[in-house]
């Protein structure tokens, strides 16, 4: 009775409690029995009146009542699940006396049970959703790849510039869109570095300070130091525009608008698994963006990571804002804590794994001379890709061979009447695919600087150990500059002897 992790209690005839045992304070949220004894079941603790009406009816009838689910409200005030038992105890004459019994809280693993249910929608979700996008990637790739160069053949005078102009930045739209669901369906390229996120907050504030009216606060509050984080700084930035952004648009007038931005480090523990599945014991560094807009009832808080999920109107939203917050934390082995309640703001916590390594500053691009005359191999099973890589190197003086697949590429590799500088690589293709092909060169311990040309990241771990030879990493869809750059910087260093 003192020891159980159960609650046990005991009602007199009118359903007060009349005795509790010490468990009982904890699932009720309280200090001493005093302030739980004398409180009516129904009237102070059910959450529906109607749950207590239907169990002491069965009392009443049956004489006991069991597992039955319902739903409580603490003296603190949260909501919690519990399962009651209780049998009748009645006097001589079988009037009803009271009654006592057993109640089990199972607040934490319906909690857990539901986290599970929507990792595992989420997942599916973003399987249908990975798929889609890079299809549409490769689709975006040659347009975006034959609008610049389209531009740059024609004299710069010429009247059909804007056109090609709005076919670019359609295209373009379209690429952030789908580069947005593969963030969600974590397979975009994202090329993780250690980052000191402070920094990366402090210069998305900067651009948030022009896009987000002048009359909303935006408070930041940093903890420093703190780790770095292994991220893509590209994705945490937007991640950071998302966040506040949403929050933005929570916002009915922004005269009271408050959003505050913080960062802090937690080391989590396997208890905080309780709380949240991905939850993983270690130290992390959380993101916290809040606001005291309008805030969420449960049922959207549910949906809110879908794809396309919105409640903006027609043209404002396109729901996929959180799902790529979602995506990148899951990709970082990170979460997201939502807490919201309607008409009290809402906070986003995202909890992303301290790294222990330093920063370290991408160095700036250098933008020397784009052209060549040395060979390069193309190889790429979409046809319009591999001719705009064609068109786009030979333009640029170099000399290209083309090959639709890995098969192919192999055998031309292997003619002796050939030699490739360079080989321009795609990762997905029929009969032999892009690492396939890395590992059958690398058995025949062959030295080549390698380009890869791919939509999705996850295609790109683990190539460097392949090869025997510098390799870059370009992604789809790219722009022709950045292509002509990456040739250049692999053309420029050397072979290993
Ligand atoms: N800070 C917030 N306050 C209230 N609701 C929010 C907040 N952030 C997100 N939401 C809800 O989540 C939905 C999905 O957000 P998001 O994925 O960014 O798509 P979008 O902003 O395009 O609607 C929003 O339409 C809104 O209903
Ligand atoms: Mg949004």
């Amino acid at each position: 009775f003192e020891n159980t992790g159960e609650v046990v209690f005991a009602c007199d005839s009118q359903g007060r409690l009349v005795e509790i045992n010490p468990a009982a304070l904890q699932v009720f949220g309280c200090d001493r029995p005093e302030e739980l004894i004398g409180k009516h079941l129904g009237r102070d603790l059910f959450l529906d009146p109607q749950d207590y009406q239907q169990i002491h009816q069965s009392l009443q009838t049956e004489g006991a009542v069991h597992n039955r689910e319902i739903q409580v409200r603490d003296l603190r005030g949260e909501p919690r699940t519990l399962r009651i038992s209780a049998t009748a105890l009645r006097d001589q004459k079988g009037n009803l006396q009271g009654f006592s019994g057993l109640m089990r809280d199972e607040t934490e693993i319906r909690r857990l049970e539901e986290q599970f249910f929507q990792a595992q929608k989420m997942e599916s979700i973003a399987l249908l959703a990975g798929g889609v996008a890079h299809d549409f990637n490769n689709i975006l790739g040659g347009i975006l790849g034959y609008a610049s160069f389209l531009k740059m053949k024609l004299p710069s005078d010429s009247p059909l510039h804007p056109y090609l102009d709005t076919i670019e930045n359609g295209a373009r739209r379209g690429a952030e869109l789908t580069a947005q669901l593969l963030a969600f369906s974590r397979k975009s390229q994202g090329r993780s570095r250690p980052v000191q996120l402070n920094r990366v907050v402090r210069e998305a504030h900067k651009l948030l300070r022009s896009t987000i009216d002048r009359a909303i606060s935006v408070q930041l509050n940093l903890e420093e130091p703190l780790p770095t984080i292994e991220a893509d700084e590209t994705q945490l930035h937007q991640v950071i525009m998302n966040l506040c952004l949403n929050a933005r648009d929570a916002i009915p007038d922004p005269e009271k608008g408050r959003i505050a931005i913080a960062t802090r480090q937690v080391t989590l523990t396997g208890a905080d698994q309780l709380k949240h599945i991905h939850a993983r014991p270690g130290r992390y560094v959380v993101l916290e963006v809040s606001d005291n807009g309008i805030g969420m009832d449960e049922q959207t808080r549910q949906r809110i990571f879908e794809p396309f999920f919105t409640t903006k109107g027609k043209g404002k939203g396109t729901g996929l804002g959180l799902a790529m917050v979602y995506g990148v934390a899951k990709h970082l082995r990170g979460f997201v804590v939502v807490d919201s309640n309607p008409g009290q703001g809402s906070r986003f916590s995202v909890y992303f794994p301290a790294s222990h390594k330093q920063e370290c500053q991408a160095s700036e691009k250098s933008s020397g001379n784009l052209r060549g005359s040395e060979s390069i191999l193309v190889v790429d099973d979409e046809a319009p890709i591999r001719e705009l890589f064609q068109a786009v190197l030979e333009e640029h003086g170099y000399r290209v061979q083309l090959a639709q697949d890995g098969q192919e590429a192999l055998e031309l590799l292997s003619n002796p009447s050939y030699r490739f500088d360079l080989i321009v690589l795609d990762m997905i293709m029929p009969r032999l695919g892009g690492r396939a092909l890395l590992e059958r060169l690398s058995r025949n311990n062959g030295h080549h600087r390698v380009l890869i040309s791919s939509g999705y990241s996850n295609q790109m771990e683990n190539l460097e150990s392949l090869i025997k030879g510098p390799i870059a990493f370009l992604r789809k869809p790219f722009r022709v500059n950045q292509l002509l750059q990456l040739v250049r910087e692999l053309l420029n260093k050397p072979l290993p002897a």
